[in-house]
């Protein structure tokens, strides 16, 4: 089903960049066709398989307590029921990608924008641009956990601010975005275990992030992690690990930005792949297959 898009320009590290900018609508399930629900069928099996002892407890307890399973394209207005309970969350549906600045208003506001729509068969294994499978799939589980639910929504508020101070601390917290909330691992008496969205809704990455060599696996701090840079178009070259989920919210959400952003202007960045001295690691990476240029 096709939706015209509006195209809108946005301010980020590369410049203006194209943003497809679309309204909040009404989740349309009854369009979805049968090879939609196939799709999330086929995905939500082979993610479950993978994920078993590699995603955080947390993710895997909630997903199941939320209702969602791989019979069928869950309805957001069911889910919400769940949500409202457990942490006053709610799904919103949108067409795509939102300006940041509506994005960061909706979290403050504890609304996580869900894409309705599903990749196609050709797609299952890669999709460059967020579909329903990864932003239901693997952001909406832990929007049911206290701690990461009040983690998120202080997230929209720092954003709705840091876009007052301008370009630099909005990519200071992009950064903390990225490494977290997308690609964030976590320690646990088990092992490391995966948090972030971009992973568990990834099959690849979510093995290559805690078995591979090739990537660095470093502690995370707060300032560190502001300063590195990403990769879009491969997996990460580095991940940040937290030790908790109150770790992370007493590194993130009790200090005022305002001075870290100041202490951190002009400061240099780190290329995505560089290990520092300072660094608490648990992996250093190979580099086995890592290019190198096209960090963001
Ligand atoms: N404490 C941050 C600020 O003062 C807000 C924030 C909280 C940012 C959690 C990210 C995550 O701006
Ligand atoms: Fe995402």
């Amino acid at each position: 089903m096709e939706t015209p898009r509006r195209v809108e320009h946005q301010m980020t590290d590369k410049g203006y960049v194209p943003v497809y900018t679309t309204a909040v609508v009404e989740q349309p399930w009854a369009q979805y066709s049968a090879e939609d629900h196939q799709t999330w069928a086929t995905l939500f099996k082979r993610q479950q398989e993978i994920l078993q002892d590699r995603a955080c407890p947390e993710f895997l307890e909630n997903q199941a307590a939320m209702g969602m399973n791989e019979s069928q394209i869950p309805k957001f207005d069911d889910l919400n029921v769940h949500l409202k309970k457990a942490t006053g969350w709610k799904l919103i549906a949108v067409e795509g990608l939102l300006p940041e600045l509506d994005f960061f208003m909706h979290l403050k506001n504890r609304e996580f924008p869900v894409t309705w729509w599903i990749r196609r068969p050709d797609q299952i294994d890669y999709i460059a641009e967020p579909d329903l499978f990864h932003d239901l799939f693997g952001h909406v589980p832990l929007l049911m956990n206290p701690i990461f639910a009040d983690y998120m929504q202080a997230y929209g508020a720092g954003g709705v601010r840091a876009s007052t101070f301008g370009n630099e601390p909005l990519s200071n917290l992009t950064r903390l975005y990225w490494y977290t909330v997308e690609f964030g691992l976590i320690n646990t008496p088990k092992g490391l275990r995966i948090y972030g969205a971009g992973i568990l809704s990834s099959k690849g990455e979510s093995i290559h992030c805690l078995e591979s060599n090739a990537p660095n696996r470093i502690g995370f701090d707060l300032s560190r992690v502001m300063r590195t840079r990403y990769r879009i178009d491969t997996y990460q070259k580095t991940y940040f690990v937290i030790d908790s989920f109150e770790q992370l919210f007493r590194a993130t959400v009790d200090p005022d930005f305002g001075p870290i952003y100041y202490h951190l202007k002009g400061a240099e960045s780190v290329p995505a792949g560089t290990v520092l001295d300072t660094d608490t690691v648990f992996n250093r990476g190979t580099g086995e297959g890592w290019l190198t240029d096209g960090d963001v």
